[in-house]
């Protein structure tokens, strides 16, 4: 498996992976892997002749006061993770080589889409995703390229940037992994204390519980993310950030589900640390 740390190596590798005809496809992560990205490399592994993943914790996409310096961080079992599913190459480059003193370019996907959920909570998030991510894609080169339904929001707004700047290449999405116990995977769960971790459970089981109600015919959104809410809320150390539902593809607002894809989002901090969960449902 070959290690990049330095961006115009890895730009060149690819490059001349793709001249000899073979398909590349990347796994952009933050690093601290888990089941949940090791599923991305598993579908990456299976669709193209290349796997190249990135780890780098992008401080683009920080706001202040968030938790870029708690960030979880192990180079050396992430890599030895990646060398088991037989990836061939990973990425790992510095913030000063992605960003050098005076960088001032940025990609930007506007409008609705980015306004809400994540994007509402966290100014300037997305910018910072959608810059990174173009960067990679770039240096990379892939063909596919494989991200996680757990981002919901972030995976429409890259498929829209992908279809704007006319980016050659795919999409794949992956499903959400959860733990056995139903906790959607995360770097961030391993800052959770145990009591924390414990009442997080309910962020599954407040959306498995408004899909229940969904499936016996109640069809208005505000009396579901009621429901979800006061469920929630009963855990002592849960602050609501949102809980939301849109229609899927687009997350456009939806006060009654009429049909089709509904995705249920919300975000909710336990102690300092923000925690994302989503389900979506067709009717
Ligand atoms: P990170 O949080 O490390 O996630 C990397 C990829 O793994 C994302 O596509 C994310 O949706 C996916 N993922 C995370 N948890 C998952 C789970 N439980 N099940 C399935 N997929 C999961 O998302 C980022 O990094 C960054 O924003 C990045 C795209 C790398 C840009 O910096």
């Amino acid at each position: 498996m070959q290690i990049f740390n330095n961006v115009k190596q890895a730009q060149d590798w690819c490059k001349s992976q793709k001249s000899s005809g073979k398909t590349i496809g990347l796994v952009p992560t933050m690093g601290y892997l888990h089941a949940g990205h090791l599923s991305l490399v598993r579908m990456a592994r299976q669709k193209c002749d290349i796997v190249i993943v990135s780890i780098f914790v992008n401080p683009m996409q920080f706001g202040q006061g968030e938790d870029l310096d708690k960030y979880p961080c192990d180079l050396k079992r992430d890599t030895e993770l990646l060398e088991n599913e037989k990836v061939d190459a990973v990425f790992a480059p510095l913030v000063r080589d992605m960003y050098p003193e005076g960088y001032s370019t940025f990609v930007q996907v506007q409008g609705e889409i980015t306004d809400k959920l994540c994007g509402a909570s966290r100014p300037g998030h997305f910018q910072g995703v959608t810059t990174v991510v173009s960067k990679l894609f770039l240096i990379c080169q892939p063909d596919k390229a494989f991200f996680g339904q757990k981002d919901a929001q972030q995976a429409v707004i890259i498929e829209k940037m992908v279809r704007e700047l006319n980016f050659p290449l795919t999409i794949v999405r992956g499903p959400i992994i959860r733990e056995a116990d139903g906790l959607a995977m995360s770097s961030r769960n391993v800052n959770l204390s145990e009591e924390q971790r414990k009442q997080a459970l309910i962020l599954n089981q407040a959306l498995l519980a408004a899909k229940k109600e969904i499936m016996a015919g109640q069809r208005d959104t505000e009396i579901l993310k009621q429901g979800m809410r006061k469920m929630i809320a009963s855990q002592p150390e849960a602050q609501i950030d949102y809980i939301e539902i849109y229609q899927a593809d687009e997350l456009k607002d939806i006060k009654e589900i009429v049909g089709g894809k509904i995705i249920m989002a919300l975000a909710v901090k336990f102690g300092n640390t923000r925690l994302i969960d989503n389900l979506t449902v067709e009717v």
